[in-house]
């Protein structure tokens, strides 16, 4: 049984990345023990949280409990600029004590489907699984791209991603033609909690088609992602939910 969305609405990214890093805090003192299973996305939004993360909260957090995940990563090298591993490997396990073999980056070194193929494998071998046999994870942060994008799950392959039954697949990005693994729709919507961080006056229109269910807005894949019985959550800045009516 899916539940009602939560929003939280912030004056502005940095804002919007502190009202995460604290939901973060709350959600792992929810689970006081053992690994926590966390799946961060790339985007601009999440590189002002890693920052936020290792100057405010280096010490709030217990970095050694943390199981980190992607929901897409690009098929470049990890130590390529468009890689979303090496990102966050610069922005914050650089700088935290995370433990490197809770560190579950995406195997890029394998052709796209044999990566794919093996993320999903071992996301099944570490993660509890839901009665469809699907890996739950504690918490999905996801962002929004402008064409209503989440993940790498695209308007041009949503119809298979968001069915499919595999646990990652491949992706094309539409435009660059960049090969991505990505989770797939049933797997986004296995998470105990999915968190969007959206922020930006590009993605005001899209924000609004979707959380208002306006007519049309159902060929955008972010308007499927609800997770199947756990929580979800949107964390906004003003720009962005400015035209959302309520
Ligand atoms: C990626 C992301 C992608 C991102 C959106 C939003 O690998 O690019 O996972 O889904 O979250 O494109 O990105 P921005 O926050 O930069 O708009």
């Amino acid at each position: 049984m899916s539940t009602t969305p939560s929003f939280h609405v912030l004056p502005d990214g940095p804002a919007v990345a502190r009202a995460f890093a604290d939901h973060l805090v709350k959600r792992m003192a929810e689970k006081p023990n053992g690994p926590f299973f966390w799946a961060l996305s790339g985007g601009s939004t999440p590189k002002l949280l890693f920052k936020l993360l290792v100057e405010e909260y280096k010490d709030k957090i217990d970095w050694q409990r943390i199981h980190f995940f992607w929901g897409d990563e690009r098929c470049v090298p990890h130590d390529d600029p468009e890689s979303n591993y090496g990102e966050v490997q610069k922005l914050l396990f650089d700088h935290v004590p995370v433990v490197p073999s809770q560190v579950h980056a995406v195997n890029t070194e394998l052709s796209p489907e044999d990566a794919a193929i093996a993320y999903g494998e071992l996301m099944i071998k570490l993660l509890p699984a839901n009665s469809d046999g699907l890996p739950i994870l504690d918490l999905n942060m996801l962002g929004m791209g402008g064409d209503g994008h989440t993940a790498s799950i695209f308007p041009a392959n949503m119809k298979e991603l968001l069915t499919d039954d595999r646990i990652c697949a491949v992706a094309t990005h539409p435009e660059s033609g960049q090969k991505r693994v990505t989770m797939t729709g049933p797997v986004l919507n296995a998470s105990d909690e999915i968190a969007f961080l959206v922020t930006g006056s590009g993605k005001t229109q899209r924000v609004a088609q979707i959380l208002n269910k306006e007519h049309g807005a159902e060929v955008y894949p972010v308007a499927h992602i609800q997770p199947t019985s756990g929580k979800l959550h949107w964390f906004l800045d003003e720009a962005a939910a400015e035209e959302v009516g309520y």
